[in-house]
């Protein structure tokens, strides 16, 4: 049982966290008695358990996120704003207005949750640059509704969008002392002591998960489990796949979240949001367009606010977005236990179905790649049965280098055709040294028929993805 210190719509709040298994979803619905938040899915796809958390600490953006995949647990000195905050003594938050107004809301179930991710990006610092039809079907790209129809939501979404100061939920900022208080609880996790069976732990270096990793590689004991955003051990915890003892947060830990550039070597820490790698490539001077492409199909914007890099790579999955990416770019990973580290390129990290070359004492501090000299010779495409916030039947990044025109490097990579993301070395082999118009892609299709085995499963059939 541990002690969490949180802010509720502008109050603070001390509650035991009995279990550390336990969702934000359930912390404010059955335990603070929040139920404004709603739940669907459980699983973060219909946005209807959307709240707006914003970090008291470090003043990071107000960020949408999904309640039900977020633990209870990490919300640690957080700011957390769900609906039953948005309103001013009586009056309506600009976005509930419009929603009216514009008859955005029947049955009420998905109301809140659009209600908070229009509330987010009206939040936003650039938010009345943002007020088109697409920012705003973005904006709410990661919620579902059965019954209005979306339209009317849009054009709530438009009309809520530009209204400046009057978004800002002046009532419920945390003032300056009260950031500075919470700022001061934060230190040393309590329990660096050799006790590994304490819950739910949030280290701020990473010497710390080192020593913890350790315990359990002398211990062969199965804790603790790493998370970062939880936004896919989450789905697990909830459908009771999976229950953890001990779970190690290292979101925190700043040095898993620096993005770095050096000699043309791009690093990125583990802990990198999508959101804040979206960010990065928006503003990066080199047109990674295949990088955007990738970013802004990864999820929803609930989900790309809180997932990480290294857990999409680390969950193993055969059809997580950015392996393909990173095999096509030639990366690596940096795999650290407490005493060292070591360098491992991706296409030499994945085992088969959700293995990895992981040892129990490792954790991933980092991912790297050179940058290509000109971006526009990686592409990246993505195929889903719904366009937003859908995971991947197949996706491919397909890298190109020439000398001339001729072929000179060639680098493919695929997910969900096979137990886990990989490389078609047959098939590059193919394209090297010809310039692209020689390629007999009837030869190149056969060819690929016969090195790649889909398989079937509810996304899509193995014929369909072939
Ligand atoms: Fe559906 Fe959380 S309940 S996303
Ligand atoms: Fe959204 Fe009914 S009004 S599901």
């Amino acid at each position: 049982m541990a002690l969490m210190r949180t802010t509720v719509n502008g109050s603070a709040v001390s509650t035991q966290i009995v279990d550390q298994n336990m969702s934000l979803l359930d912390l404010l619905r059955e335990t603070l008695n929040l139920k404004g938040t709603k739940q669907g899915c459980g699983s973060g796809d219909c946005g209807a358990c959307t709240v707006i958390v914003e970090d008291s600490v470090s003043e990071e953006r107000p960020m949408a996120i999904n309640a039900c995949i977020t633990p209870a647990a990490a919300m640690q000195n957080k700011h957390i704003i769900t609906v039953e905050g948005l309103a001013d003594r009586g009056s309506l938050h600009p976005v509930q207005q419009a929603l009216i107004d514009h008859h955005g809301s029947q049955c009420g179930f998905c109301t809140p949750g659009f209600v908070m991710a229009l509330a987010a990006h009206s939040l936003q610092p650039d938010a009345p640059k943002r007020c088109e039809r697409e920012d705003i079907i973005t904006a709410i790209s990661g919620n579902l509704c059965r019954c209005t129809g979306y339209w009317p939501i849009v054009r709530a979404g438009m009309a809520a969008c530009g209204v400046g100061e009057a978004a800002q939920l002046k009532h419920i900022n945390l003032k300056l002392q009260e950031r500075q208080s919470l700022s001061l609880e934060r230190g040393e996790p309590e329990d660096d002591s050799g006790n590994v069976d304490r819950g739910y732990q949030i280290p701020q270096d990473e010497a710390w998960v080192g020593r913890s990793l350790a315990r359990r590689a002398s211990n062969k004991s199965r804790g603790p489990t790493i998370i970062a955003g939880a936004t896919d051990a989450w789905v697990a915890v909830n459908q009771q796949l999976e229950q953890h003892e001990t779970i190690v947060d290292i979101s925190h830990i700043p040095s898993l979240r620096k993005i770095t550039t050096k000699d043309g070597l791009l690093q990125i820490g583990s802990c990198a949001t999508h959101t804040e790698l979206l960010d990065y490539f928006t503003e990066a001077p080199h047109e990674s367009t295949a990088i955007r492409e990738l970013l802004t199909r990864f999820g929803s914007p609930q989900i790309r606010n809180r997932g990480t890099i290294g857990g999409n790579i680390c969950g193993g999955s055969p059809i997580a977005d950015w392996p393909p990416v990173l095999l096509a770019l030639d990366g690596s990973v940096l795999l650290k236990n407490a005493e060292a580290s070591r360098l491992v390129k991706l296409s030499d990290f994945f085992l088969g179905y959700r293995q990895t070359c992981l040892l129990p004492d490792e954790y991933l501090a980092s991912v790297q790649f050179t940058v290509p000299a000109d971006w526009s010779q990686l592409s990246f495409n993505k195929i889903t049965k719904r366009y937003e916030d859908d995971i991947s039947s197949v996706c491919a990044a397909i890298y190109l280098d020439y000398n001339g025109t001729i072929v000179q490097e060639a680098r493919i990579a695929f997910g969900g055709i096979a137990a886990n993301p990989i490389r078609l070395y047959s098939i590059e082999a193919l394209l090297i040294g010809k310039p692209l118009s020689a390629i007999d892609h009837e030869m190149v299709k056969t060819k690929l028929g016969s090195v790649i085995d889909p398989i079937n499963d509810v996304r899509a059939s193995a014929d369909y993805r072939l």
